[in-house]
């Protein structure tokens, strides 16, 4: 495990059960204790784990999904909505496009049941859209989209069933015309929330926008509770400095392992506020250092051939998962980097099998 982030309490295979200041003391007592040795993560206590709404990765029937480009797959939530043909509802899934994402991959191929994912990460976003206004955020894909077409409290787009008891929604009825775009219940219903590379990128990256940051990421994670969430899983900003044209900037390498701190200690704290709720998050950091410093130890990762430089033929529009320009030196599915932000199509498939496993690991007793 690579050292980086001050406060770490998962790796890559790890979860954070609801409640746990106890687990970060814990582990900071361990670790300076047994400074030299590696803290075994994947064994802490796992003794206070909220699972009356989790019953496992097989029983998750919907995601919701919120994030930035790394996510957003083009949903617009005014045309087709998701369906057992159609998981992705719009755009339909395509098992060959070069633009596959991890969220694709956990849906499709990772997946242990049936699941319908609503996404509504777009490209640019970040957590909070008056604090840095990149067109989208957390708070706009929660509030605009979410809430006043999914949750059943506020206005409707379609129907305006708004008498469904918060967290109540389970029964399908595809017959029915009215309600909520989708029905959901809490404990088969996973809430995804990737945020951070915009946030960091395109700011100052000052303790103080971080701390406002971090109060708007809490609010709203506390509306999605109040909407009836239960499950979370949250994910972390990997070392996009180690990507290229990264300007030379020393804060950058610095101001990702502070984001992923205070991640972990949101994790934690709105677990520990809210224990009938699970958190699973996972580390991307130390994934993408993990592939960065040996792709042969995953198997989708294995073939790359390049972990370090964008090729311009590559960045602007993708034939096909093969595609090939011979002043690339490689085809695009050997390179690590789709530019300098971006990462090619295995990358986000190993993510996604990762993911899966966290999900998995952390079964309904
Ligand atoms: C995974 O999802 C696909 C697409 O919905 C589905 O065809 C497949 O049966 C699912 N896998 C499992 C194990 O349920
Ligand atoms: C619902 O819509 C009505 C009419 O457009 C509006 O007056 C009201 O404020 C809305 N309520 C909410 C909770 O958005
Ligand atoms: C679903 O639709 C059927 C047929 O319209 C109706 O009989 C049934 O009561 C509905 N169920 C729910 C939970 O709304
Ligand atoms: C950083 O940016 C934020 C938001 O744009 C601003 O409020 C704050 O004053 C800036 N801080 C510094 C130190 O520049
Ligand atoms: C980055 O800046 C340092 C110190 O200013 C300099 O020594 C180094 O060569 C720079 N690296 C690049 C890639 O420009």
């Amino acid at each position: 495990m690579r050292s980086g982030v001050p406060v770490r309490i998962s790796s890559q295979l790890t979860y954070i059960p609801g409640v746990i200041i106890l687990v970060l003391t814990l582990l900071v007592f361990y670790t300076s204790l047994v400074a030299f040795r590696k803290p075994s993560y994947t064994s802490a206590p796992q003794t206070q784990q909220h699972d009356s709404h989790w019953k496992g990765w097989a029983n998750i029937d919907t995601i919701f999904s919120f994030g930035d480009s790394y996510t957003a797959t083009g949903f617009n939530l005014n045309q087709k909505q998701p369906c057992p043909e159609d998981p992705f509802g719009n755009p339909t899934y395509d098992p060959i496009s070069p633009y596959l994402k991890w969220i694709h991959y956990l849906t499709m191929t990772y997946n242990d049941s049936k699941v319908e994912t609503y996404n509504f990460a777009v490209q640019g976003a970040t957590v909070d859209q008056t604090l840095i206004n990149r067109g989208s955020a957390f708070s706009t894909q929660e509030g605009e989209k979410f809430l006043p077409n999914y949750d059943g409290q506020g206005n409707q787009t379609v129907g305006g069933d708004n008498d469904i008891a918060v967290g109540k929604r389970k029964n399908r009825n595809s017959s029915s015309k009215s309600g909520p775009l989708a029905t959901w219940a809490p404990e088969t219903t996973l809430f995804s929330v990737w945020f951070g590379i915009n946030d960091i990128v395109f700011s100052n990256r000052s303790e103080a926008l971080f701390d406002r940051i971090f109060e708007s990421y809490s609010r709203t994670l506390d509306q999605l509770h109040t909407a009836g969430a239960r499950n979370f899983l949250l994910l972390n900003v990997p070392p996009i400095h180690r990507g290229p044209n990264q300007p030379n900037d020393s804060s950058l390498p610095k101001s990702i392992p502070s984001w992923n701190a205070r991640l972990a200690a949101l994790a934690t704290i709105f677990g520990s506020m809210n224990p009938e709720t699970s958190v699973f998050l996972y580390d991307t950091y130390g994934l993408f250092n993990k592939i960065l410093d040996g792709p042969e130890d995953f198997e989708q990762t294995r073939h790359l051939g390049n972990l370090r430089d964008q090729c311009d033929k590559y960045v602007k529009k993708l034939a096909s998962q093969e595609m090939y320009e011979r002043e690339c030196g490689l085809p695009y599915d050997q390179y690590f980097w789709r530019d300098g932000l971006h990462v090619t199509f295995p990358v986000h498939r190993v993510l996604a099998e990762r993911v899966a496993g966290l999900l998995r690991g952390w079964q309904s007793r």
